[in-house]
């Protein structure tokens, strides 16, 4: 898997990321989807770069012109619900993409920590010779993104597949990254060293869901 961890390097992004993780900042719900909304657009712009592009002519009221643009057929697939607000962030930049939605959730045992992801509800397109790109603000055990990917088998076999997430855990990457097919490529704003025993990042910004949209009941 190629990982494009955006914060190498120092930018905008920062200020956001910076928002987000503040237990202050991030209360504001409004404040904190628009920033991950933000952050979805940084990492579509970075995104853009690696994809298909075609010469196209136009014509301007002046003259005639050329400007390359983007072949690929985009599929923007999000894991329902936190997921939501990093879709508008890619959507904003990809006009055309399809939308396939996920509810993927953490069902938890009994009296314990730890937990089975349970896939419900799936609504896509055809996938086939497609850009999948599946976004999950939160990578943590990765466990989410697998059990997507494997829901989404019948729908057909993109061309290329491109994970993207907002902050992701090195142990959980490690272990997505060898189960994808090898092209894969993860488009990421943060890496954070360490999972707790409950599967939240450290020192991550707590339960992106939650900060978007409430609090829920524990199911
Ligand atoms: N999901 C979240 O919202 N936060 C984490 O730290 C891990 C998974």
């Amino acid at each position: 898997m190629h990982i494009h961890n955006l914060s190498i390097n120092n930018s905008i992004l920062n200020a956001f990321l910076a928002e987000i993780r503040s237990k202050d900042i991030q209360k504001e719900y409004m404040r904190f989807r628009r920033n991950i909304e933000r952050i979805g657009e940084i990492l579509a712009y970075e995104m853009s770069k690696s994809l298909t592009y075609k010469a196209q002519t136009l014509e301007t009221p002046l003259a005639t012109t050329t400007i390359n643009l983007m072949l690929n057929n985009i599929v923007l697939c999000s894991i329902l619900r936190a997921g939501l607000p990093l879709h508008n962030g890619l959507l904003n930049y990809f006009d055309s993409a399809e939308n396939a939605f996920v509810s993927a959730y953490r069902k938890h045992k009994k009296d314990s920590e730890s937990f089975e992801i349970s896939v419900d509800y799936l609504a896509c397109p055809k996938l086939e010779n497609k850009t999948l790109i599946l976004a999950d603000p939160m990578l943590a055990t990765g466990q989410s993104i697998l059990a997507t990917l494997e829901a989404l088998k019948p729908f057909g076999i993109p061309k290329e597949i491109h994970l993207v997430a907002v902050i992701g855990a090195k142990e959980g990457i490690d272990d997505v990254s060898k189960k994808v097919p090898e092209n894969t490529h993860l488009w990421i704003a943060a890496i954070d060293p360490v999972l707790n025993s409950k599967g939240y990042i450290i020192p991550g910004l707590g339960d992106a869901g939650d900060l978007a949209f409430g609090q829920k009941l524990q199911s």
